[in-house]
């Protein structure tokens, strides 16, 4: 897919679909106001025939007949005022999704003027087309990938036309990054192994020119990985803890560490799931993949900030040497675990790798992980979960992060939690009770963090959705590329957050 930018009058515009924007309180003004005149005011009729009224997620085709654009489609934003550059992102993902069905292959899109930062317009409609093309029947004998639009053209004025460059190009490298994070997780885990997913990050890290270091369980052994390597016990296929390296500001002492969870397939192991939903499970390295997507992106878009990213993979499997309930684990710090339930075993390969972050510098840290069932109680498919043991981070990574698609909510971490993770034998055990399951999980994290500002994301609610809808395919989402690459950046130009128009 091609993004290009135009300042043309959208009348004299030639495409197979041109897209309008509608707000909920009917009025049509510049450029929509300009293609109803040419229609005689088809659009005007799309209202007053109470199709739709401009809600938000409304759509509507109008054929065009004799003019350069053979079609308008019509897209509901909702309340002008209210409206915020992260819904362009669905705006442009519901019409490249829907027209693509129809096989319409140029697509022009009007920038709606209500959002006043344009690069951050273009880039949000840009991430929205590029993720509208993604499609969940990859092993189908006949898969049915919708058509993929040849041209997306973004329409502004002749001021706006450097902005929209730039924020399409922006977009199109977010866009393209989510996508890789979702077709990793889309693959099933006997196609993505810890083993695979090291190939994958090794040949991403190669396109953009990344520095890369996969350590091998004799390695992880020698550092005394006992946590992590508790985990792979289990299974056959050997783990692998990637580390991705991108230096782009070399004069500074600050690194970034971004930690995502990677079970490539979580059974459970003896603490076996049970069967129903267990294939869901193939997702459970959506952390590591959405930090090694991360990884990618900022190679190309190049903020000035030292960021690494660290992936460690591993399967959760019963097999004859796996780790067993009661079993002691050593972590790399040196704590000494207690497994009560080897299916917490996303907290332990995350042990070992934020006490790695911390052993190659890192000055913050943030864990990206479908840790718990519990998170998902709470906040549903809504929002990930956020905790840390830095108010400030937290509130800083939130502002920036929920001017994305993305929705984070913060959960409490009080000591109350890391009392609970305390066991009887050893320093720490790896499940408390069923109660607060999401905040126990990310207090036993925060014991092999240390000093070092943290913030934990339970991305197991968001990191894949069971249903499709008009902007994107059901499956997984991405999550948490897009608030990780828009925190990166926000860090790195010490601006702090753009705000949402
Ligand atoms: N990968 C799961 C969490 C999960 C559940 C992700 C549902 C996505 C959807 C994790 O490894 C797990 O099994 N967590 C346990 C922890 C418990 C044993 C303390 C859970 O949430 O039940
Ligand atoms: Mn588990
Ligand atoms: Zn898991």
């Amino acid at each position: 897919m091609q993004i290009l930018v135009s300042s043309e009058a959208a009348p004299k515009i030639k495409a197979g679909a041109l897209v309008v924007p509608v707000f909920a309180d009917a009025k049509l003004d510049g450029a929509v106001k300009a293609v109803d005149a040419v229609l005689g005011g088809a659009i005007a009729d799309v209202f007053a025939s109470g199709e739709i009224a401009g809600k938000a997620g409304e759509t509507a085709l109008v054929h065009a007949k004799d003019h350069p654009f053979k079609r308008v489609f019509i897209i509901g934003l909702g309340d002008r005022a209210k409206f915020e550059a992260k819904s362009l992102a669905k705006y442009a993902g519901t019409a490249v999704r829907y027209l693509g069905k129809k096989k319409v292959t140029s697509i022009s899109i009007l920038v709606p003027a209500e959002v006043r930062d344009k690069r951050l317009a273009a880039s949000r409609i840009a991430e929205g087309a590029v993720e509208a093309t993604v499609d969940t029947t990859l092993y189908r004998s006949e898969p049915d990938k919708p058509v993929e639009a040849e041209t997306v053209t973004l329409l502004g004025t002749a001021n706006d036309v450097n902005a929209l460059r730039a924020g399409a190009r922006h977009g199109q490298v977010v866009g393209e990054a989510v996508n890789i994070a979702r077709r990793m997780a889309l693959l099933p885990a006997n196609d993505m192994t810890p083993t695979h997913m090291a190939a994958r990050a090794r040949d991403l890290a190669k396109q953009v020119g990344l520095k890369i270091d996969v350590l091998d369980e004799k390695r992880m052994k020698a550092m005394g990985m006992g946590s992590l390597l508790g985990v792979s016990a289990g299974s056959s296929q050997p783990a692998k803890l990637i580390v991705m390296t991108y230096t782009g500001n070399p004069r500074s002492s600050e690194k970034l560490a971004l930690v995502g969870k990677g079970i490539t397939f979580d059974s459970g192991g003896i603490s076996i799931k049970p069967a129903t939903d267990m294939h869901e499970m193939k997702y459970d390295m959506s952390g590591a993949a959405g930090v090694i997507a991360t990884m990618w992106a900022l190679a190309q878009l190049k903020p000035r900030i030292n960021v690494i990213g660290i992936a460690p993979a591993s399967e959760n499997l019963p097999g004859p040497d796996a780790v067993k309930p009661g079993d002691i684990l050593r972590a790399m710090n040196g704590k000494t675990i207690e497994v009560i339930n080897t299916d917490a075993e996303g907290r332990l390969v995350l042990a070992d790798a934020v006490a790695y972050a911390n052993k190659l510098g890192a000055t913050k840290i943030i864990d990206a992980a479908t840790l718990t069932g519990a998170c998902v109680v709470a906040l549903g498919h809504a929002a990930s979960g956020v905790m840390t043991n830095d108010e400030a981070f937290a509130k800083q990574f939130m502002t920036v992060a929920n001017t994305t698609p993305e929705r984070y909510w913060q959960l409490p971490l009080y000591d109350d939690f890391s009392q609970e993770m305390k066991s009887e034998i050893a320093d720490l055990k790896n499940a408390g009770s069923r109660w607060g399951g999401a905040e126990t999980g990310a207090a036993f994290i925060k014991a092999f963090v240390g000093e070092t500002p943290w913030i934990h994301l339970d991305i197991a609610g968001t990191a894949y959705l069971p249903n499709e809808s008009p902007h994107m395919a059901k499956g997984p989402t991405g999550t948490p590329v897009r608030a990780l690459v828009a925190y990166v950046e926000a860090l790195a130009s010490g601006k702090g957050p753009r705000n949402g128009r």
